[in-house]
């Protein structure tokens, strides 16, 4: 039996074909993806995570205080999203964890065999943390620090918007260098006693305006951000 050949030319054609599909392809992965990224999209940026974990109900609700879980925002420039331990204290599903000193200690229980929260004992036997997708995200070439702005009484309200209202965390300011230096050259209005930094829904006292409370606390505190381009740009 005779074999079937396409003539050359349409070998040509099937190659010029195959390179244009492949091409387009990346190409449209490539606008996909970068509509994606972070610094792209910005405000309203929020990715799907592994576990839909909820701020409304833990940080609403439950009122767990935002230090709960991203510990080190006081004292490191990131805030760090917590372990999978912390998450364990509640929701451990009966396991047994290990203390610092090396004592048993138990698991919390609460919805211990819900499916949503599966990603979540995985990690705990295996070690493996759970792949949080980062929702805020300046350049690297930008220098950021939290402790020295939630230790000098500037609230994540601020920057963050009311976390402890979304169901699902969300961007709510730009995070540009125009956002930045509108605040470092105007702060008062965002100063509040440091000891509230946490405590998104609060209000300055009656006889008081937001701008006359926090110019108090800025004068008590001495605030004086930096604006030269040293300060964000090292
Ligand atoms: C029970 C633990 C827990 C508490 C309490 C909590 N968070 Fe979170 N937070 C998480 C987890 C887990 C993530 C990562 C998943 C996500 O984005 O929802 C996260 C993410 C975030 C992010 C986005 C991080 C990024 O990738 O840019 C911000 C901002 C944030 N939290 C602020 C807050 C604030 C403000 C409070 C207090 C009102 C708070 N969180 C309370 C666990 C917690
Ligand atoms: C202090 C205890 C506590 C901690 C810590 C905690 N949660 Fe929860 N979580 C709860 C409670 C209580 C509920 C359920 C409220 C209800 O059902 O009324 C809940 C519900 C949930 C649910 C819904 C489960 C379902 O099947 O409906 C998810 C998902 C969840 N938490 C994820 C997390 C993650 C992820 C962490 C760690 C970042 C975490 N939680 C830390 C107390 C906690
Ligand atoms: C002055 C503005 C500002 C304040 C105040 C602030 N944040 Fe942020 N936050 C940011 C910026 C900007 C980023 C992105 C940082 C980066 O990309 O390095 C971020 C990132 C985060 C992240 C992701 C992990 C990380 O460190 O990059 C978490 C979690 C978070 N913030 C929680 C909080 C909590 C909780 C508070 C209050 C206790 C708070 N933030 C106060 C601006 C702020
Ligand atoms: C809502 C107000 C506000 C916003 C927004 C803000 N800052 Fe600040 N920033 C401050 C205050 C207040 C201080 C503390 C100044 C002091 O200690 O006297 C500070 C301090 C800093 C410091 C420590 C150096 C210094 O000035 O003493 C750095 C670095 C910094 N900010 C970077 C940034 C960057 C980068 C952004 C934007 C991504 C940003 N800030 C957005 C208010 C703000
Ligand atoms: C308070 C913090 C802060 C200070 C002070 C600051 N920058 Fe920036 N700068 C930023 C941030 C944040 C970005 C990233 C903006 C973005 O991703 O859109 C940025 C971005 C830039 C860029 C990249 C282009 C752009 O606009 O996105 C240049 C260039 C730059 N800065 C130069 C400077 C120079 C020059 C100075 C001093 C006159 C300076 N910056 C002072 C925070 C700062």
């Amino acid at each position: 039996m005779q074999e079937f050949h396409f003539p050359n030319w349409v070998n040509k054609f099937t190659l010029v074909l195959l390179g244009s599909l492949l091409l387009f392809g990346g190409y449209m992965a490539t606008v996909l993806y970068a509509a994606t990224l972070p610094t792209t999209v910005n405000v309203g940026h929020r990715p799907i995570q592994p576990v839909p974990f909820s701020h409304k109900l833990h940080a609403g609700t439950l009122k767990l205080d935002c230090r709960y879980c991203h510990n080190t925002v006081e004292q490191a420039a990131h805030a760090a999203v917590p372990p999978t331990e912390t998450c364990g204290n509640c929701h451990g599903g009966n396991r047994v964890a290990t203390n610092p000193d090396g004592t048993p200690r138990d698991l919390g229980v609460i919805h211990g065999d819900s499916p949503l929260l599966e990603p979540i004992r995985a990690s705990l036997e295996s070690g493996k943390s759970v792949e949080w997708l980062r929702v805020h995200d300046v350049p690297d070439f930008v220098y950021f620090n939290h402790a020295a702005h939630v230790t000098r009484g500037v609230s994540c309200v601020s920057c963050h918007g009311r976390i402890d209202k979304m169901e699902v965390v969300q961007q709510v300011e730009p995070l540009a260098m125009s956002w930045c230096l509108e605040c470092h050259r105007n702060p008062e209005r965002h100063i509040r006693d440091p000891e509230l930094v946490t405590t998104l829904d609060f209000v300055p006292p009656e006889d008081q305006t937001w701008e006359e409370y926090g110019a108090e606390w800025a004068k008590k505190l001495e605030i004086n951000p930096k604006t030269n381009c040293s300060t964000c740009h090292r």
